[in-house]
């Protein structure tokens, strides 16, 4: 079966093999893919440039309200662009991840890029959808709902990994960034009461992968 409509939303914190098991999901089952969390250092890159005081959630919200932000649906590549300019690489680095949990926390912001993804949701029809709120907020009728965990220590290793950093100082990081996505007032990372838990530390992403994938044919959508 190959339903019209098939939404997945993958949650869970940094370095739980979100982004790798999402893609490849989407490849394999013939849908789109939207790393929501790219849309916040996407903002975050804007606001930074701009100069505005992080701590100055009004202009911050302004920002966001202002830049035209695109970003590709394809699992395989997709481009990130803030007012036409490429973002890609810079979204990645120190300066936006050190500032996006702050930026990601000003409600105003969330509730601007919530409403994009929702549209982009109903538009692809088929679609992987990745980020922290995604099964509690964003898509909370998806026709499955995963959240992923991972050790601490796994977690860090794979982040550092990617990012070729010291891997104390990752995981210092994704300590301090998990509190603040956790915590925050608005849509804090949370696990749906109906997600599907799975624990990457021992599973292999192939594994996780083939999971979800007879999740979704028992349920007749994939
Ligand atoms: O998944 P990521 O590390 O690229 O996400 C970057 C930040 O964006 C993360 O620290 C929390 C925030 N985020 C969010 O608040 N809500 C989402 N749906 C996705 C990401």
């Amino acid at each position: 079966v190959r339903a019209e409509r098939c939404v997945v939303a993958v949650d869970g914190p940094s370095g739980s093999g979100k982004s790798t098991v999402s893609r490849r999901l989407a490849a394999g089952i013939g849908a789109r893919y939207l790393d929501t969390g790219a849309m916040y250092r996407a903002i975050t890159w804007a606001v930074l440039r701009s100069g505005v005081d992080l701590t100055d959630t009004a202009s911050v919200a302004k920002v966001a309200g202002e830049v035209k932000l695109h970003i590709g649906t394809h699992p395989q590549g997709y481009a990130v662009s803030v007012d036409g300019v490429g973002v890609d690489a810079d979204i990645r680095g120190p300066e936006v991840t050190g500032a996006v949990s702050a930026v990601a926390a000003v409600p105003a912001v969330r509730e601007l890029l919530v409403a994009r993804q929702r549209e982009m949701i109903v538009n692809a029809g088929r679609m992987v959808v990745e980020g922290r709120d995604i099964g509690s907020v964003v898509a909370p009728d998806a026709d499955l709902k995963v959240f992923l965990t991972a050790s601490e220590a796994a977690r860090a290793a794979r982040r550092s990994a990617e990012d070729a950093a010291d891997v104390a100082a990752t995981a210092a990081d994704l300590a301090r960034r998990d509190r603040l996505d956790s915590t925050r007032k608005v849509n804090p990372l949370a696990q749906a009461p109906d997600a599907v838990v799975l624990d990457t530390t021992e599973l292999g992403i192939d594994e996780v992968v083939a999971r979800l994938r007879d999740l979704l044919t028992e349920r007749g959508v994939a």
